[in-house]
């Protein structure tokens, strides 16, 4: 599959679908892992996850094993869990804190920055042995940087930067942690976690797609669909848009793609004038107080929905939280979705945001569960020979340049947001250097 001709893999990918081996081919899983997953910048974890030096959080990019690690000079470095001696993964855990890394195989001890401190019986090595060589540590990945308290890290040495890459994307992490009064956020407050049966880009895919919205998740959007609040201090249930009829729904909802797969899908209607509620209340008159009145509404009126950074994380302003995608082999992915803890907002706001997203998006929620069985189903009926082609036609040609965010604009019931994943996708997969 490496030595494929660019054009045939563009070739998966066309203006309007997509060749179902996409979802489905081992061979183009392992080539993703390299091309994409190997060259831009994924998301690794936020740095509330390593507060203090020693603090550590172990995750893959990709299939690479990875820890993220606050060192001794309070920056945060990303390495590769693997020991430099015989290879063993360093670092079991999934989080806590150390002075320093131990390899459980031969006991090789590493400082937090990846350096080799020691190694047991060093007697054993001949002259040329030297602690310092960089190949016995635990090597820093190509590049680490952070946004805003989001770290991200790309195995490739060359490419654009984390700036460049993020784009206008950046104004959407912005658009989340400005909600904090103390102007940061942090993903301390434990996750849901679960691994579904379907290719990673199901879910990729769907955090832009409005079009399943009312029928997906038709219990919790419908006249009646009424069982919870998914904002805090919203009075009515979960409608977030007030529909006439079901084709009326999400109607003057946008999305908007930018940059190599990114996109997001415009805030709804949402009338936040009428949020009310003691917790929220309280929340709104600390933000004014730090910000200002007139900032603060301008806050609490976010302007986005979903947005995605392609290719591994979503946020979701709704009801906050920050989505990890990761792939683990061609249909089988894992999803960890993090709630999001405002920095200088009254607890009891925070823990009831908190507790809501064990109502939309845990393993036993209403609204996540509803995409799995999708995810599930559509990877079971992408094996079917009947048809090699998805569509995602969609809206096909509707696309108009939006001036206002420098970015591309369509309904969000529209497939504009796919066709550019996929667009990206064919873009790093047709690159061989
Ligand atoms: S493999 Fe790690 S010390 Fe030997
Ligand atoms: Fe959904």
């Amino acid at each position: 599959m490496d030595g494929t001709a660019p054009s045939q893999l563009r070739a998966l990918v066309t203006p309007e679908r997509v060749h179902r081996s996409v979802y489905t081919d081992p061979a183009l899983f392992e080539l993703e892992m390299a091309r994409i997953w190997g060259r831009a910048w994924i998301y690794v974890g936020h740095e509330s996850q390593v507060k203090s030096p020693g603090d550590f959080f172990s995750t893959r990019i990709g299939r690479q094993p990875v820890v993220m690690v606050r060192h001794s000079d309070g920056s945060v470095r990303v390495l590769y869990n693997r020991c430099g001696h015989r290879g063993a993964m360093v670092v079991a855990e999934e989080s806590g804190h150390a002075d320093a890394f131990t390899c459980c195989y031969h006991g090789w001890r590493y400082d937090t920055d990846g350096r080799l401190l020691s190694v047991p019986l060093p007697d054993g090595y001949g002259d040329g042995f030297d602690l310092s060589d960089p190949a016995l540590g635990m090597v820093p990945v190509a590049r680490a940087a952070s946004y805003r308290g989001f770290v991200f890290a790309s195995l490739a040495a060359d490419g654009p930067d984390l700036k460049a890459f993020l784009g206008h994307m950046a104004t959407s992490l912005d658009d989340l942690v400005d909600r904090a009064p103390d102007g940061a956020i942090a993903l301390d407050a434990g996750m849901h976690r679960y691994v579904y049966r379907g290719n990673w880009k199901l879910q990729v895919e769907n955090v832009l797609d409005s079009y399943h919205v009312p029928f997906s998740h038709a219990s919790t959007v419908n006249r009646k669909g009424e069982q919870f609040s998914r904002r805090e201090g919203d009075r009515t249930g979960a409608k977030v848009v007030a529909q006439k009829k079901t084709s009326d729904a999400w109607k003057g909802r946008r999305s908007y793609v930018t940059g190599p797969g990114h996109g997001w899908t415009s805030n709804t209607a949402l009338d936040d004038g009428k949020r009310s509620s003691p917790s929220f209340d309280a929340y709104r008159k600390t933000l004014a107080d730090k910000v200002g009145a007139a900032r603060a509404d301008e806050i609490l009126t976010p302007q986005y929905h979903n947005s995605m950074i392609y290719p591994n994380i979503s946020i979701m302003g709704l009801n906050m939280h920050v989505r990890v995608i990761k792939p683990l082999a061609v249909d089988l992915t894992e999803v960890t979705i993090y709630p999001v803890r405002l920095l200088g907002a009254p607890d009891e706001f925070n823990s009831r945001n908190i507790r809501l997203l064990n109502v939309t998006h845990s393993a036993a929620s209403f609204v996540q569960t509803d995409d799995l069985e999708a995810f599930r189903r559509a990877q079971e009926g992408l094996q079917s020979q009947q048809s090699d082609w998805v569509d995602i036609s969609r809206g096909l040609g509707e696309e108009r340049p939006d001036t206002k965010y420098n970015a591309v604009g369509e309904l969000a019931t529209h497939e504009m947001a796919v066709r550019a994943q996929y667009q990206a996708w064919a873009e790093y997969m047709g690159r061989t250097g």
